[in-house]
């Protein structure tokens, strides 16, 4: 990487957030962004190999068998901003199709530096790339990346996984139109959605039996207990996963076994649960196919193409600044 640089002060932001979101009045809740340190990421790697979670395989599938089609559709040259690039190992299909063409500039947006690290040791093999991450926040990276653009490159933005999902329907549509903003006409913004399916599939895929998902949720009150100095006693929550029918979403949870009070002295905080109280850590939304092109359009993109896998119901959709 030729850019490593730290966001400010990310202890205090999380204790911050943390004191927000336990203190937010009726639903507790918490950040769903905070589930990825280190030993968040491992987990979730492990549930993106679970069979009853088939969606990142379906995300890798489609980018692997259609990534010659999606990189003719792109104007050359290019330079590719991914927004959260995880491990990096489903990008590398699109980026052997765009190097094969031409020189690239890859950009992995990331909060996790050891994903970053991850995804540039993966990745450190193609020939004709050139990768700079930057440890920031998606919008704070992607200004970054617009601002070293040369006159005639056209910026490809990747938001793949779902992502996209952890946003509300409104909070989701505000974010694209921001992504919009910093772009010009002609760039392209590839959107990887999962799909509405039956209630049990998606049950089962966010309440695995071997309880991966359970302890990726659990992980984040570790988390605080680790680098906030908190005392939550992990046995005492368990995880909950629920469909929103109103959102069309499904919720992670993790309720309160019983009545207890929880100390987070870095948080300056001191929270009292009621038996069965739950903090809410994450939704992910569910598309169907045809709102995605009102999403392009309310976001101001059209949608140039969609690929669809018919295993698991996960869309790919190709779109382009207005
Ligand atoms: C990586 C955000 C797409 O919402 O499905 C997996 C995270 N949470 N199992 C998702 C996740 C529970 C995942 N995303």
């Amino acid at each position: 990487m030729l850019t490593h640089a730290i966001s400010p002060n990310p202890l205090y932001q999380f204790a911050a957030d943390v004191r927000a979101g336990l203190t937010h009045p009726g639903q507790k809740e918490l950040p769903s962004k905070y589930l990825y340190d280190d030993v968040g990421t491992a987990l979730f790697e492990v549930i993106s190999v679970l069979p009853e979670y088939g969606l990142t395989r379906a995300d890798e599938r489609l980018l692997r068998r259609h990534a010659n089609d999606i990189v003719d559709r792109i104007d050359d040259p290019v330079i590719v901003a991914e927004l959260g690039s995880g491990s990096g190992k489903k990008t590398r299909w699109l980026l052997e199709a765009l190097c094969s063409r031409q020189q690239t500039y890859y950009c992995p947006i990331e909060i996790s530096a050891t994903a970053l690290a991850m995804c540039r040791r993966e990745l450190s093999d193609l020939e004709s790339i050139s990768i700079v991450g930057f440890e920031r926040e998606y919008l704070d990276g992607l200004l970054e990346v617009a601002a070293r653009r040369q006159d005639h490159a056209h910026l490809l933005v990747l938001f793949l996984g779902s992502t996209i999902g952890n946003f509300d329907r409104p909070a989701g549509t505000k974010f694209l139109r921001q992504v919009r903003r910093i772009l010009e006409p002609g760039d392209t913004l590839l959107l990887g959605t999962d799909l509405e399916k039956p209630v049990p599939q998606l049950i089962a895929a966010y309440d695995d039996p071997l309880g991966v998902t359970a302890a990726f949720n659990l992980n984040l009150l570790a988390r605080i207990n680790r680098e906030l100095d908190g005392d939550f006693d992990l046995q005492q929550f368990k995880h909950v996963a629920r469909f929103n029918p109103e959102a069309r979403s499904v919720e992670m949870h993790l309720r309160s076994s019983r009545k207890q009070t929880v100390a987070i002295p870095a948080a300056d905080l001191s929270v009292c649960f009621k038996e069965g109280e739950t903090i809410w850590t994450e939704s992910s939304h569910k598309y169907s196919r045809h709102e995605l092109l009102q999403i392009a359009m309310a976001a101001g993109f059209r949608c140039r193409a969609q690929w669809i896998d018919d295993e698991w119901g996960f869309a790919e959709n190709l779109f382009i600044a207005n």
